[in-house]
């Protein structure tokens, strides 16, 4: 009998070493101890012995099951240990004596100077509308005068979607929505909008050409709109951003949508007039190209040319940031850059 309690301890400390999991632990507590458990049996088994063998059998037995029970309890305990050690360890733990980042962000400088010009538009009647970014092809071309094969199409290439559709190449995409949306004007009170919005065009980039860049359109229309009252809103508009007289030119130039057109250039403020990369060694940098609204256009847009008349203007947003900060690069623009994009405040 006492050699076969030795040969249980023996069984049970080898299986023990060899248990992972809680349930492998109570498989073993139940083959030990349990009601037909090895140690159980030995218990029952004493009751043959003479009572002197009783006692130093019955010692025996108890003193095992007395070290079963107690390795058992210690080895739940690491078990639990390992277990908690384990969820710890693919838990998050945050550390919440880490300082939190107080930075405020700031405006994009192109952000900043589009809504400085949508309130001095805003205060002389304008309405501000937002035009798609994904246009068709006609609201980008036909819409304005542009037709299939017409050679102006070559000088916008742009990114076309599978359904056809493309990223507009300018603002004046949203020229025939907008007429349409507000339709002719009452008497005396004209069409006043403005719609700034991102273009995209298919281009070679260097310091002043970008795939990705803003302009900022307006249209007036109505039924006595003349040359004068173009070149007195778009005088207002270049006072009030850059704070001071900019010198300007006008010239005659061509685009489909308008009749006459005008190319409104403002001196380089990067080099003064001298010439350099940003503008293209001329001294001039070409800024506002506007005109009369092309009766063509009008007709479209659901707008009788025979009784209404407008001007239009195309404003190369990030050309004027450029010229208002005196930035040399137009790709820093989005860059994503914050050291750069950072220093700007109105
Ligand atoms: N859409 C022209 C462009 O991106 C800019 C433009 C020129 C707009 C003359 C106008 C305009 O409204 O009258 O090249």
């Amino acid at each position: 009998m006492l050699e076969n309690l030795d040969k249980i301890k023996q069984q049970f400390h080898d299986e023990l070493n060899a248990v992972e999991s809680k349930g492998e632990l109570e498989k073993i507590r139940v083959s030990f101890l349990g009601k037909k458990g090895l140690v159980t049996q030995e218990l029952k088994n004493l009751r043959d012995l003479t009572p002197e063998e009783k006692k130093t059998a019955g010692m025996k037995v108890n003193s095992l099951k007395q070290e079963i029970e107690k390795a058992i309890v210690e080895h739940q305990k690491i078990l639990e240990e390992r277990e908690y050690l384990e969820e710890i360890k693919s838990a998050k733990v945050y550390d919440f004596t880490i300082p939190s980042s107080r930075e405020v962000g700031t405006l994009h400088p192109i952000t900043i100077i589009q809504k400085q010009i949508e309130d001095i538009f805003k205060t002389m009647g304008f309405i501000i509308e937002d035009g798609l970014e994904i246009q068709t092809e006609y609201n980008n071309f036909e819409a304005v005068n542009i037709p299939k094969n017409h050679p102006a199409r070559d000088m916008q290439d742009t990114y076309y979607l599978e359904n056809g559709q493309l990223l507009k190449t300018h603002t004046s995409a949203a020229q025939n929505t907008i007429m349409r949306k507000y339709g002719e004007p009452k008497k005396g009170e004209p069409l006043k909008v403005l719609f700034p919005g991102r273009c995209f065009r298919n281009e070679n980039l260097d310091a002043s050409h970008e795939n990705t860049f803003f302009q900022l359109e307006g249209m007036m229309i109505g039924d006595d709109i003349s040359i004068s009252n173009l070149i007195y809103f778009m005088k207002v508009l270049l006072s009030e951003v850059f704070e001071r007289d900019v010198k300007v030119r006008l010239r005659p130039g061509f685009f489909p949508f308008v009749e006459p057109g005008f190319e409104l250039d403002i001196n380089c403020a990067i080099c003064g007039g001298d010439g350099c990369a940003t503008c293209k060694q001329t001294g001039w940098l070409e800024l506002l190209p506007c005109g009369m609204i092309h009766p063509n256009v009008l007709s479209m847009g659901g707008i009788d040319p025979d009784k209404y008349t407008g001007f239009a203007f195309g404003l190369g947003l990030t050309r004027l940031v450029m010229m208002k900060y005196n930035i040399k690069d137009i790709r820093m623009f989005n860059s994503g850059n914050l050291k750069q994009l950072r220093q700007f405040t109105r």
